[in-house]
């Protein structure tokens, strides 16, 4: 049997802007999806998705979800017609729009394989099984999840526009930052959003240009911050992240409304991060205390929210 994980991730800046060439940072987080396969004689695949999920994630994402899995066994040479696969999927990272449960999944399925197959992989590979894998859930990733997924860590990641390799920086902090996660209960489809957010670029560029020109600004200011451990700082960026992500309007009510109760109790800053229109919020909540105490005015109104650190 072939073992494999892929931690979730959180984007703290740059969602939707690193689909064209801007930067972006994102964390992996602690919880992490676990695949299990074995190969026999016969053809086909089967799959048991144990994974924890929010309400109807994984019926939503089902059809995604076998692209997906059909790109990375392409990728990796698995030919199905030939083998027969189980796959099991499990883990403690709890799936919704947000926290790269489609990267963490196609990274631990590539990572299981690699093992299974005894291919020798190491990461770099192991992130471009994952990333094909991460096409089948929207054509045009940036690839931003797969390589937190992947790599662990707090990355600095730009995409490469022109199909060569995309920049990846890996942003040690002084020590771990407490931040809580929430989700909005709504599942998002990255694909319809991206391509939405695209044909608003579209059809007004110098709006978007206006937008553009202010988070190539922010992102300069929001790595520095994060190396200087300067996370008053880093928690007013997000709150203007946010706002830059109202505008290319991902955001909504709940989402809104998610993000003052985290300010109001504390969080340095909140915002939308992924793919927004439904998934989750993060809060910057440095000290288990804040960390607690957004976590509560969360969870009291009824949202899930998650704890974790990032720069682990
Ligand atoms: C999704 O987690 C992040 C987006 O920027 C899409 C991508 O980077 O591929 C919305």
């Amino acid at each position: 049997m072939g073992k494999g994980s892929g931690f979730g991730k959180t984007i703290l800046f740059g969602e939707h802007f690193v689909v064209y060439g801007l930067p972006a940072m994102a964390s992996a987080i602690g919880d992490s999806t676990l695949a299990e396969i074995k190969i026999t004689r016969g053809s086909g695949y089967e799959l048991s998705d144990n994974r924890p999920e929010v309400p109807g994630y994984k019926e939503k994402k089902y059809n995604e979800q076998k692209v997906s899995i059909k790109n990375v066994f392409d990728y990796m040479g698995l030919d199905i017609e030939k083998n027969h696969v189980n796959i099991t999927l499990g883990g403690d990272l709890v799936c919704a729009s947000g926290v790269g449960a489609s990267a963490a999944s196609c990274v631990a399925l590539a990572r299981a394989i690699n093992d299974e197959l005894k291919m020798g992989w190491e990461n770099p590979k192991i992130n471009e099984a994952a990333y094909e894998g991460e096409k089948g859930y929207h054509g045009t990733p940036s690839g931003i999840d797969n390589t937190a997924s992947t790599f662990g860590g707090l990355v600095y990641f730009v995409k490469n526009l022109e199909g060569e390799s995309n920049t990846m920086e890996t942003i040690i902090l002084a020590k771990p930052v407490e931040m809580v996660i929430a989700s909005s209960g709504m599942t998002a489809n990255t694909s319809v959003v991206v391509a939405d957010v695209r044909k608003k670029k579209e059809e007004n560029p110098e709006w978007f240009n206006g937008i553009i020109t202010e988070y190539k600004k922010l992102i300069v200011e929001a790595r520095k911050a994060l190396e200087e451990m300067d996370l008053k700082t880093v928690g007013k960026l997000m709150n203007e992240n946010h706002k830059l992500l109202q505008q290319l309007t991902v955001s909504n009510e709940v989402l809104d409304k998610m993000v003052k109760i985290a300010r109001d109790a504390g969080a340095f800053g909140a915002k939308v991060t992924g793919t927004g229109r439904g998934g989750n919020i993060n809060a910057l909540t440095p000290g288990k205390e804040l960390q607690d105490k957004v976590f509560n005015a969360l969870t009291n109104v009824g949202y899930s929210a998650w704890k974790t650190k990032i720069g682990v």
